[in-house]
């Protein structure tokens, strides 16, 4: 079971909002053959392993074990149920880490492979299986996306300064936060950010895809000279509570704000509604307090570093369960996790 965490993580960063799964077929304590969920919309990982039994050892597969990091799907979705696979080539025992997290769904894949008599076995390394899908189990529970947080502050507690790019974090650190962008479908900033910073929210430091680029200018203030703003075959949501004429261009999307409801709930739910499964927000401190006050988050990650900046925009404060701590030189960076 292991070893299918081990292939799933390697589609971290590619299948979101599907979630990273990895299979490996075992005939006689050996590994027949392995696969994991490559890409979105792409087969799953039971498909996989399956596909990449060779052809000289087909008769093996009735009698070997299915490892599967997540209950197989027995719905057809993007793809033919993997239940139908498993039945269809023979398999006759399947273990499994943990449960589809969709309460309605939960249970009758495995059901379904019992009814056809094949043992199951659920619940191998269970915490660990549910850790792999957290962003998926909250897509599906919460109905929106994985939240994680990330700024960088100075050693006394700020962010920034008004209308002043400060460079807080070790130029390292770069690398750590374009593999963070990577691994996330979506990045939203505020509009002071893209003002004082001038970001261009693209990943170039690590291999990965770029994120949907999110802009959140409800005053209708920017203009399209600004990176972010870049058309490179990306296209970016703009959100704002005013028609701003200057942004309109084809790559750039635009969803006017309501005034009657909250505009983070309205951006979160027009990212859901188009698949952003896991939303990197890399600020500012004002847009990053206002989501932390409406509890709205899943993970902060705060690049604690030396640098002296005394005054300016605080950063902000927030509690929440210690993940892990790392050292990027000599920047500190804390992963913290929201309780509840
Ligand atoms: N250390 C880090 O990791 C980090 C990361 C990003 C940015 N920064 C720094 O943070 C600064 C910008 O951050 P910021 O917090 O000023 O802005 P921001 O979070 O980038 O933008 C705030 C957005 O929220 C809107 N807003 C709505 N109500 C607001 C309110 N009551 N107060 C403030 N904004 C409100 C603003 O609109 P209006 O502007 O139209 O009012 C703006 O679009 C820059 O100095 C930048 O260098 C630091």
């Amino acid at each position: 079971m292991s070893r299918c965490f081990d292939l799933a993580r390697r589609g971290i960063g590619h299948v979101s909002p599907n979630p990273p799964v990895g299979a490996v077929l075992v005939y006689q304590n050996r590994i027949l053959s392995e696969g994991f969920h490559k890409r979105y919309g792409g087969p799953h990982a039971e498909v996989e392993a399956v596909n990449n039994v060779p052809a000289e050892k087909r008769h093996l597969i009735p009698l070997s074990t299915l490892y599967v990091s997540l209950e197989p799907c027995c719905i057809t979705g993007k793809t033919p149920p993997c239940t139908d696979l498993i039945i269809r080539e023979g398999i006759r025992d399947v273990r499994i880490s943990t449960w589809d997290p969709n309460p309605a769904v939960s249970g009758t894949g495995l059901d379904r492979l019992r009814e056809k008599g094949i043992q199951v076995t659920a619940g191998i390394l269970e915490s660990e299986g549910r850790e792999l899908i957290r962003p998926f189990t909250t897509n599906i529970v919460m109905h929106r996306p994985y939240i994680l947080l990330k700024w960088a502050q100075s050693r006394f507690g700020y962010a920034g300064t008004t209308g002043e790019q400060v460079w807080l974090s070790e130029p390292d650190t770069k690398v750590w936060s374009h593999s963070q962008r990577a691994s996330a479908d979506a990045i939203l900033v505020g509009a002071r950010t893209i003002e004082t910073d001038n970001p261009s929210l693209t990943v170039r430091d690590f291999p990965g895809r770029s994120p949907l680029r999110v802009i959140y200018d409800p005053n209708g203030r920017l203009h399209t000279r600004y990176h972010a703003f870049n058309d490179d075959g990306l296209s970016i949501y703009y959100f704002s509570r005013i028609n701003n004429p200057s942004l309109t261009k084809s790559h750039i999307k635009t969803y006017l704000l309501s005034p009657d409801e909250d505009d983070f709930q309205q951006i979160l739910k027009v990212l859901f509604e188009n698949r952003i499964g896991i939303l990197l927000v890399e600020g500012g401190p004002s847009l990053q307090k206002k989501i932390i006050e409406t509890d709205m988050w899943d993970e902060s990650w705060v690049i604690q570093t030396q640098h002296h900046l005394a005054k300016g925009i605080a950063a902000p404060d927030v509690m929440g369960r210690l993940i892990t701590k790392e050292w990027v030189g000599t920047d500190r960076i804390v992963g913290i996790r929201r309780i509840g």
